[in-house]
């Protein structure tokens, strides 16, 4: 893992990941928590694909940011594998200071999308005063459950 202070340490591509996840962010429907998260992510054809957190007043039927635009990709894109995810959040109007790292839910399901490619998939975890820069999901993820475990 690797941190930083300032978003202009990292790279152009990495950069525009984080303002496309922050400007989700600024879309999500979260009216219940009031924390706004969003997600951005690379494919490898290129592609960027957003998503961001849906609330519901039947609390449990809402969803995180990270699976709504997990899913999202694999309903547009099916097959074409991710390179990274940005992740940011905005609590009552101001960008989270601290990275945001995703649930345990949200790892599972990216673990298993990271296992569609060959590369591993990128993780920024946004904050404006330190950034998380995470080289695979596997390392969010020990024991991983997974198709080998349903057979
Ligand atoms: N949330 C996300 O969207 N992603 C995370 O990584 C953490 C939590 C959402 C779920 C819920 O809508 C709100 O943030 C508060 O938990």
């Amino acid at each position: 893992m690797y941190e930083y202070d300032q978003l202009d340490e990292l790279s152009e591509e990495q950069i525009l990941l984080v303002k496309t996840a922050i400007q989700a962010a600024r879309d999500a429907y979260a009216p219940y928590s009031e924390y706004h998260v969003g997600a951005a992510l690379r494919l490898v054809n290129e592609e960027i694909v957003i998503g961001s957190n849906q609330e519901n007043a039947a609390f449990s039927s809402g969803l995180c940011a990270e699976r709504v635009a997990i899913f999202y990709a694999g309903a547009r894109y099916p097959d074409v594998p991710v390179r990274s995810i940005a992740i940011a959040a905005i609590h009552k109007g101001s960008v989270q200071e601290s990275p945001v790292t995703p649930c345990g839910a949200c790892r599972q399901v990216l673990y298993e999308k990271e296992l569609q490619g060959e590369e591993p998939m990128e993780l920024i975890l946004y904050g404006s005063k330190k950034i998380q820069v995470i080289n695979r999901v596997t390392d969010l993820l020990p024991l991983p459950f997974t198709l080998e475990s349903l057979s």
